[in-house]
């Protein structure tokens, strides 16, 4: 396997879009993160009732949405609100907000410095539409900015009766993303949906895009992570995905930083690495500032790529240290 068509130094990866300084997913954020100068803009995926494919981190809506407001009785129920029961043009009539969570009837911000709840006017975009935004972009500006989807809960979604990864695939092959030199990368946490797409789904449509498989750092992660299951996952998979904790423990001081070997180990399978999630406003512990946990990361671990909720920061970091 070789990594695609981008194989520069160090890719900036928008999280989300430019989800530091605008509600993240939305194509305002997506717009910003472009003009920052990102290499590539993230789409995590979910599907609505009617089978369209939407860019929204959760299956759920109400943690990003006033939802509760224009759909009360809708919920199930747990109490939450999902994607998957409601038609796009239910889904038109939502206003999007920077991320809450609800304490006791009461929003609060997730990240307290970031945009203000409620304000301006935002809305969810389908996949299509934001790649339209992103190609339309690349017209203008003669750049050429990559898309990096993920494929959200396919096991949910096909309890729902719904094949998200083949909706997904479809709308790549429709606008151009249908070789390993298309500037694509397909994300999935699900190892056995990404094997399912590198098997079967790429090669029944006669498509062949670069895969990244997901770490987070819950034991389900273990087994792919020995030396062995490293070895299987290089067998479908372009690159990998670790939390940024898989590489420093999280429990690291500045003082005595506990690295691991698998920037190492995925290099020595092939494997391009592109850890999660750089944020300024949320420092691992063993770091003062941004640009320190950049230094770690990029530099002495020699990753391949960040994904970042703040390009702009990553984009002077690598054009000013590297
Ligand atoms: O896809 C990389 C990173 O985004 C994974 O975490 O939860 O933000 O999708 P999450
Ligand atoms: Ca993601």
């Amino acid at each position: 396997h070789s990594a695609g068509a981008a194989d520069p130094e160090c890719l900036v990866i928008a999280h989300r879009g430019a989800s530091g300084y605008l509600p993240e997913h939305t194509i305002a954020a997506k717009a910003m993160a472009y003009a920052q100068g990102a290499d590539y803009i993230e789409q995590d995926l979910v599907m609505t009732r009617d089978g369209e494919v939407v860019v929204l981190h959760d299956h759920y809506l109400d943690t990003v949405t006033n939802v509760r407001d224009v759909f009360p009785d809708r919920a199930r129920a747990d109490g939450r609100f999902y994607v998957i029961d409601f038609s796009l043009a239910e889904l038109r009539q939502l206003a999007v907000s920077e991320r809450f969570q609800m304490d006791s009837d009461e929003q609060s911000a997730v990240f307290e410095d970031r945009f203000p709840l409620g304000q301006s006017s935002f809305g969810i975009s389908t996949f299509a539409e934001e790649i339209e935004l992103i190609q339309g972009l690349n017209k203008s500006t003669g750049r050429s900015v990559g898309i990096y989807p993920e494929i959200k809960s396919p096991a949910f979604h096909r309890e729902e009766r719904k094949d998200i990864s083949t909706a997904v695939l479809e709308v790549l092959r429709d606008y151009g993303y249908s070789t390993m030199q298309d500037k694509v990368f397909l994300q999935c946490f699900d190892p056995f949906e990404l094997q399912r797409i590198h098997d079967e789904l790429l090669p029944a449509m006669n498509m062949a895009v670069p895969l990244v498989q997901l770490f987070g750092t819950g034991p389900e992660f273990e087994p792919l992570l020995t030396e062995q299951g490293l070895q299987r996952v290089a067998a479908y998979a372009d690159g990998i995905g670790p939390s940024m904790f898989l590489i420093i423990k999280p429990d690291s001081v500045a003082t005595d930083l506990q690295g691991t070997d698998l920037v190492e180990r995925a290099h020595g399978l092939g494997l391009i690495v592109h850890p999660y999630t750089f944020r300024r406003d949320q420092l691992p512990a063993f770091v003062e500032d941004f640009d320190e946990l950049l230094q770690i990361y990029l530099d002495d671990m020699d990753v391949d790529g960040v994904f970042t909720d703040f390009p702009d920061l990553t984009v002077t970091f690598l054009e000013s240290n590297l």
